[in-house]
């Protein structure tokens, strides 16, 4: 056992008496490219990460849920039949209880205790990893028979009803799906998904965390969604079959959409560049040609930062330090925006230098710390093995 998984595993026999039944690992997660895709039909291309959520978990001998986060250092007790959204960390495990009963699962009173190395609000869905952690959990403690596929939708309806953000799927997808040394091409029309390797000889991945705190729920995520479907619609009037902005052209964007608003036309371009720019990068990673991938991505972080406006000062400092860095391949902001980290891919040599330079310059400009993660892709959501 890591020492997570015997921090929660020692935590459930101080706080329950006894050893949990099981402990569950799920990741948090990376997105090469492919942002704000995942709710427009369009691909993605994550990976889970070397930082995770940890649960332990027992049925407990009541019909009560008691729970415990060693980070907040706090418990939350409930009735199983009494669950209601709450305003902090509980509320993504009960959202899933919630799923699961309001699905005809047939759960019962349960012990969990939290804990986790993925920083919150840093957009690498620690609140993703925990749904994930928690349905995945249950499906084991109740033997209810669910597949990865419909954990993964249960935990993004808990997302929407417990939370109010309407997120895609890709955040449970990856964490769910995540598998060591790849990265993800999913197609979130269909959801049919391949593996792809992802070798970068003598580079990483180096995650730079603004610590600027997102919002998700502040609305403007739910707002952009608004605005792409508000595109379609008006699409839609002269094209009846399509659906969604992966079925639209810019063509078809400059006839029906620009006339009427700016700032949906300027979303939607972005959408469908970034569908594109996808299909490309993935075919820049399959000819090991990763120069050309992250070339891409800076060309994402200027359409998020410009067209799409879910970008901050601070990410656009970082990515803009690093442009002229020989040593950075790419660089942009990552997940849903208005703050959290930028993903660079960087020589490894360079890192440390790179690092030093940047925090200062950073603290300077900004007055906030940076901090950096280094990370390694791997497995999705799984059971960790006790003792
Ligand atoms: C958040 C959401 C995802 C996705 C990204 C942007 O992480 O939860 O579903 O939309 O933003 O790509």
């Amino acid at each position: 056992m890591n020492t997570l998984a015997e921090r929660v595993f020692n935590k459930f026999g101080e706080l329950f008496g006894t050893s949990p039944a099981l402990i569950v690992r799920s990741p948090g997660r990376v997105n090469i490219i492919g942002e704000h895709l995942d709710y427009n039909d369009g691909f993605v291309l994550p990976a889970a990460i070397d930082k995770a959520i940890y649960v332990s978990v027992s049925k407990s001998a009541d019909t009560n849920i008691h729970l415990y986060s060693v980070d907040f250092k706090e418990a939350y007790e409930v009735a199983v039949s009494d669950i209601k959204p709450t305003s902090s960390w509980s509320t993504y495990i009960l959202g899933v209880a919630d799923q699961l009963i309001k699905g005809g699962y047939p759960i019962g009173g349960f012990n969990l205790v939290l804990d986790g190395d993925i920083p919150i609000g840093a957009g690498l869905s620690s609140s993703a990893a925990v749904e994930c952690a928690t349905v995945f959990a249950l499906n084991e403690l109740f033997e209810l028979g669910i597949d990865r596929m419909e954990m993964v939708r249960i935990a993004q309806r808990a997302e929407h009803a417990f939370s109010g953000v309407m997120c895609g799927i890709m955040d449970m997808f990856a964490s769910m799906f995540g598998k060591k040394n790849h990265v993800i091409q999913l197609d979130c029309r269909n959801l049919a998904y391949e593996y792809k390797p992802f070798v970068l000889d003598g580079y990483k991945i180096v995650l730079l965390n603004t610590n600027v705190k997102h919002s998700l729920s502040s609305s403007a995520y739910n707002e952009r969604r608004q605005q792409c479907e508000q595109g379609v619609a008006w699409v839609k009037e002269q094209h009846p079959t399509v659906n969604a902005l992966r079925d639209v052209t810019m063509d078809m964007l400059d006839k029906y959409v620009e006339p009427k608003d700016a700032v949906v036309y300027n979303r939607c371009k972005y959408v469908v560049e970034e569908i594109q720019r996808l299909l490309n990068g993935c075919s820049d990673l399959e000819n090991g040609d990763i120069a050309g991938l992250g070339n891409k991505m800076y060309a994402t972080h200027e359409g998020l930062s410009k067209l799409y406006e879910v970008s901050c000062k601070e990410a656009d400092f970082l990515v803009d330090a690093v442009k002229s860095n020989p040593a950075v391949l790419g660089a942009r902001m990552m997940g849903g925006g208005f703050g959290g980290c930028t993903i660079n891919i960087v020589k490894e040599e360079a890192i440390n230098e790179m690092v030093e330079i940047l925090a200062s310059k950073y603290k300077t400009a900004t007055g906030l710390e940076l901090s950096v993660y280094i990370s390694n892709i791997e497995n999705g959501t799984e059971i960790i093995k006790v003792g």
